[in-house]
């Protein structure tokens, strides 16, 4: 649990006017350090107790990023790839980060006892004003894969004030229904509970390559000390209620969304089919070839290319902020967001492998990609 920790700065000897700037210097330094290692905290909340690492400093009139991980993972486990992506520094530094880990899924997470009630996906939502009201902030970006992508959607539909924008990456936002939960049954006769979240998360091509990332998401899954946490996690995902989005109607996420799937994933369909519920005008669609499952794992290059171009069309990171190297690459796609004007409608952007291009609604506009 050293995780855990409570990592408190405080100046034994304030720094007086007139002290050698060297001294402040290393202070600033030495509480950046710790604060880029982030620091863990954990909320009562009235589902039980949540754990969540906060990195970076809350910038002035910006939301924080707020991430939610899929079932088998974790924070590191699901959004270090990304976040520690050397493109992705220029865009993160410009916000705090916030990474939730489920209940019971934090590093040296003890295991639940026996009969222990574990959150439905929709009291995880729940969880996340604790979260905030403890951080006092007031507004968020949702990155979430998997069920952590249903938790955020969820909660943007409850508390749609405090959304400004969501990624949705692999989100089903449907209940199972009888014929899945069918196939779900017989699945369950044959394979183990980490084959089947590993099903979830990959690719049936994937699997079968058993790459080094398959190899070690499988190894980290099935050798998970609180694995019967992550069960706990997987039935309340597969128990998840439908989120009933209906276009055009009430039910609906109201702010910017970018759903991102994998081309032949586990969740292709389900996320073409949530594409065609949300407000055209307010979603883009993204659909990464050669990224199996996990996209944030295997293409950390594209998707933060897209995230700065989401970014961008929500009015932050103007191009004017970034470095020569960044803009000029980005020249392509920011211009047509802006021809876009102010996300007047739909885009679907689909990643090409070979060509390294993104290629967005309209015919023949084809947008370059160095990734
Ligand atoms: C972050 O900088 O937000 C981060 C760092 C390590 C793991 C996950 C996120």
């Amino acid at each position: 649990m050293a995780e855990l920790r409570e990592v408190q700065i405080t100046e034994e000897k304030p720094l007086l006017p007139g002290q050698a700037p060297e001294v402040a210097k290393e202070a600033e330094l030495a509480a950046q350090i710790l604060l880029d290692q982030g620091q863990t905290h954990s909320v009562e909340t009235p589902y039980g107790s949540v754990t969540f690492t906060v990195y970076g400093t809350p910038k002035p009139k910006r939301p924080a990023i707020l991430t939610y991980h899929d079932v088998g993972l974790n924070y590191k486990s699901c959004f270090q790839p990304l976040f520690q992506f050397a493109d992705m520094q220029e865009i993160i530094q410009n916000f705090v980060r916030v990474h939730v880990d489920a209940p019971g899924m934090e590093e040296g997470a003890p295991v639940f006892p026996l009969g222990y009630q574990y959150p439905s996906l929709d009291q995880l939502a729940d969880m996340i004003p604790c979260i905030l009201q403890y951080l006092n902030f007031s507004a968020i970006i949702g990155i979430g894969v998997g069920a952590g992508a249903y938790v955020l959607s969820r909660y943007a539909l409850t508390h749609p004030d405090t959304v400004e924008g969501l990624v949705l990456i692999n989100i089903d936002p449907n209940a199972k229904g009888w014929m899945d939960w069918a196939a779900h049954k017989l699945t369950g006769l044959t394979s183990s509970i980490s084959e089947m979240i590993l099903g979830h998360l990959f690719s049936q091509e994937e699997l079968s390559g058993n790459s080094e990332l398959i190899q070690k998401y499988r190894n980290i899954i099935a050798h998970a000390p609180n694995l019967d946490n992550i069960e706990l996690y997987w039935n309340s995902y597969n128990n998840r209620r439908d989120l009933n989005f209906v276009r055009g109607g009430d039910n609906t996420l109201k702010c910017p969304v970018m759903l991102v799937v994998g081309d032949q994933a586990p969740h292709e369909d389900a996320v073409v089919e949530c594409n065609s519920k949300l407000d055209p005008t307010q979603t883009s669609f993204l659909k990464m070839a050669d990224s199996g499952g996990q996209p944030q794992l295997t293409q950390p290059g594209k998707l933060t290319e897209a995230f700065k171009y989401f970014l961008q069309g929500m009015g932050y990171m103007a191009s004017s902020c970034m470095t020569r190297l960044s803009r000029s690459r980005t020249a392509s796609l920011t211009s047509a967001a802006s021809i876009d004007g102010n996300r007047s409608r739909s885009r679907t952007l689909s990643q090409s492998s070979e060509s390294g291009t993104l290629s967005s609604g309209p015919p023949g506009h084809t947008m370059e990609v160095s990734c």
